[in-house]
């Protein structure tokens, strides 16, 4: 489920399974369950004692706008190993509103935050995967 939605979302489009499996492995990794059924997840990439990537957090469709983000939110920041931390940092296209009355803010010096993203690199190995299996 987790692998579904996330190979279709805005920010890690076409995703490997495999990454997916690697990535919960060495994450501290959040779900929402209503009743059996995974709803919701989160994860935090973390050392655990003063930094954290807040990442993939995500509501299936049908249970959104009922406060799953929010309690998996809190349930998160209240976590022993997320407590006096330097920085928890994320990234958002338009889900501020989520994240904001729990205190995340745009960085005072955007300036000094320097990034290496690759937002092709899924579907660059996709694509490169599907010539390869349809070549002679
Ligand atoms: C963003 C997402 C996780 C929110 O889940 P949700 O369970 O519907 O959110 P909640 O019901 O807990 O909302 C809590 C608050 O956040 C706000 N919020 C939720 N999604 C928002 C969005 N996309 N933009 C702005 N505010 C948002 C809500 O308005 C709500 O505040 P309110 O009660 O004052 O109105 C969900 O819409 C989703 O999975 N979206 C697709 C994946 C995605 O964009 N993930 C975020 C990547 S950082």
């Amino acid at each position: 489920m987790i692998h579904r939605f996330l190979r279709t979302s805005y920010w890690a489009q076409d995703i490997p399974r495999g990454v997916v499996v690697k990535c919960i492995r060495n994450s501290l990794c959040f779900a929402a369950f209503y009743g059996q059924k995974q709803i919701g997840f989160a994860r935090v990439i973390t050392d655990r004692a003063t930094f954290a990537y807040l990442a993939d957090v995500f509501v299936l469709p049908g249970h959104r706008g009922r406060g799953v983000a929010r309690l998996m939110i809190s349930k998160i920041l209240a976590h022993r190993d997320m407590q006096g931390l330097r920085r928890i940092l994320l990234a958002t296209k338009d889900a501020h509103g989520l994240y904001t009355p729990f205190g995340f803010m745009p960085p005072i010096h955007p300036e000094h935050f320097l990034t290496i993203a690759l937002p092709e690199v899924y579907r660059k190995k996709a694509r490169a995967k599907t010539k390869q299996q349809s070549a002679p």
